[in-house]
């Protein structure tokens, strides 16, 4: 695998190589990242992958400073999934001057559930997202669906933009007691990591029942944080929304065909905020 530290020498190894299939992350990486790194494998293209920690995705009060930087491990999993060629600039190379053109995503999608209790965080998201597709320019871009909201927002972007790549969507890797993968699970105690499928475990539950034709979805949704509550979370959402643009569906039947629904919960435990979601198949 070739490392390209700066924006000249990813292009210069892209040279002639056709476009590529890429998958931008932030590093520490884990099963979850690999997952979508041989998924790019599947095209028949080079695979490019990105490692940068986007300053302007984190809040002043979130972990930019602390989040983990495993450089030299990342790189072995890298070269070990397939990945052909590694982009990972220093911030000094990405961002030389202040990034004072940004992307604004539309509130509607960017300033609910994440976006609210996150703000400006898709505005961070969405502006590295563009910066790194117009570095390294591929014909396809990966996402994993374990970022639901951020898997739309970049997919809507890049249709209101016309960029000509195509999104492709990565299922979550979980670990075998139902945990989504992510890279701030480091930051759970032992006894936080046996709690942690809790949070997948109550969305399933609320899927479910959706599924199965129950009602009264905002009481669904008011349970399912109770319960993380009552086992020591601090729940920021429990949302059924549409699959498609994550909106409120009209409330109370079963997902129809053309409307399917998903899931989403975000809650922190001890210090750490989770995210997860679960699809809710539409109704046969
Ligand atoms: O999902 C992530 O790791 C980041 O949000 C991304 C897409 C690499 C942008 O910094």
């Amino acid at each position: 695998m070739r490392i390209a530290r700066s924006i000249a020498e990813l292009r210069l190894a892209l040279a002639g190589a056709g476009r590529a299939s890429f998958v931008p992350t932030m590093g520490n990486l884990h099963e979850g990242h690999l997952t979508l790194v041989r998924l790019a494998r599947e095209f028949d293209t080079p695979v490019v992958s990105s490692i940068f920690v986007n300053r302007l995705q984190f809040a002043p009060s979130e972990d930019f400073d602390t989040y983990p930087r495993t450089f030299e491990h990342d790189c072995e999993l890298l070269d070990g999934a397939g990945c052909d060629l590694l982009f990972a600039p220093p911030e000094s190379e990405l961002y030389p001057q202040p990034q004072t053109y940004t992307v604004l995503p539309p509130a509607a999608l960017a300033n609910i559930l994440e976006g609210q209790f996150r703000p400006g965080f898709f505005n961070g998201v969405c502006t590295v997202v563009l910066k790194l597709l117009n570095c390294v320019g591929p014909c396809a871009a990966i996402f994993g669906k374990k970022d639901y909201q951020q898997l739309l927002v970049v997919r809507e972007m890049v249709r209101q933009l016309a960029l000509p790549v195509e999104i492709i969507a990565g299922e979550t890797a979980r670990a075998a007691d139902g945990l989504a993968l992510s890279s701030r699970n480091g930051y759970l105690s032992a006894t936080q990591r046996n709690e942690a499928p809790a949070l997948a475990a109550e969305l399933r539950r609320v899927a479910a029942a959706v599924q199965s034709g129950a009602g009264g979805w905002p009481e669904l949704e008011a349970a399912a944080m109770r319960a993380l509550e009552q086992r020591g979370w601090r729940p920021d959402y429990v949302a059924i929304r549409r699959q498609a643009d994550l909106g409120v569906p009209a409330p109370g039947s079963r997902p129809a065909g053309d409307e399917p629904l998903v899931v989403l919960g975000a809650a922190t435990l001890g210090a750490t905020r989770l995210i997860d979601n679960i699809e809710i198949a539409p109704a046969a």
